[in-house]
């Protein structure tokens, strides 16, 4: 079971229309997210948490026969977390069921991650997808001055998927919502701070399984949706692009 989390606005990219319905490469991205999702051998059904108001942006999406995964289409949340938990309210009962959640904005997640998070699952009871940090990673107070530099090594990136058995995830929840200061930006973070004893494996993500979450963003989503149809083009696998240097639009940017 997958949870597409496109609940959001998209503020910071600020084109005034939620940013998983912007087009690139001919294709709204969460509806790229949802093609991703629907050929994996290990997802059996999907649910999209929408935006609620623009749930009717997605009708098409519903009755488009390419996508037999897809059962519903839920409105979301005010915050992330609450479109998590719109979709926990509509899961079923079995606390066993394996439960993967991917930000909607993340179109260009791969097969051998959503493997090897669902493969997880049968060890542990969350799973986590992050990369290691290009940048060293500075803790400031709010003067603006450095409190920490945590060693690099140590330190990653958190990306999505981040998956869950359902009783798990809902039990932190359950947790969480007894607690008057919860705040979190993601779904492992409820698990860490409310069922500690829970070991979270992470999985290897990828520089490419990133967050269209600034302008910049789309302009970079654009150019790796063009590698990958040039790549399945000419039957070459798309370059790993890691630590390489990639020239967008006339600028330069390290991927
Ligand atoms: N999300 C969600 N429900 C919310 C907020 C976010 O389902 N109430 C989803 C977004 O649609 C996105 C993912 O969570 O797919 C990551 O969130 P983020 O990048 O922070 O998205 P937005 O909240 O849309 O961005 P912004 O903060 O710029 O408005």
């Amino acid at each position: 079971m997958a949870v597409i989390l496109a609940g959001g606005i998209g503020v910071r990219v600020g084109l005034g229309i939620p940013k998983q319905l912007i087009k690139i490469a001919g294709k709204a991205i969460v509806e790229h997210t949802l093609e991703v999702m629907n050929a994996s051998g290990v997802i059996d059904e999907i649910i999209i948490v929408m935006n609620a108001g623009a749930i009717d942006q997605l009708t098409s999406l519903q009755n488009d026969e390419r996508f037999p995964k897809l059962t519903r289409i839920i409105p979301g949340g005010e915050t992330r977390n609450d479109s998590t938990q719109a979709a926990l309210a509509a899961l079923d009962d079995d606390p066993n069921t394996k439960v993967l959640f991917h930000d909607a904005v993340r179109p260009f997640v791969n097969e051998r991650i959503l493997d090897e998070c669902v493969e997880a699952l049968d060890h542990y009871e969350a799973v986590d997808t992050a990369i290691p940090s290009a940048d060293t990673i500075i803790q400031v107070d709010s003067a603006s001055h450095i409190t920490a530099i945590p060693n690099r090594s140590v330190l990653r990136r958190g990306q999505t998927p981040q998956a869950f058995r359902l009783g798990t995830i809902r039990r932190a929840y359950a947790l969480a919502n007894e607690d008057k200061t919860f705040h979190a930006t993601d779904d492992c973070g409820v698990v860490f701070t409310y069922l500690p004893d829970t070991p979270i494996f992470v999985v290897d993500g990828t520089p490419e399984n990133m967050k269209v979450t600034e302008p910049i963003d789309v302009h970079i989503a654009d150019k790796l949706f063009q590698l990958q149809s040039a790549s399945l083009a000419s039957d070459v696998a798309m370059p790993d692009l890691t630590g390489k240097v990639v020239v967008v639009f006339g600028g330069s940017y390290g991927i």
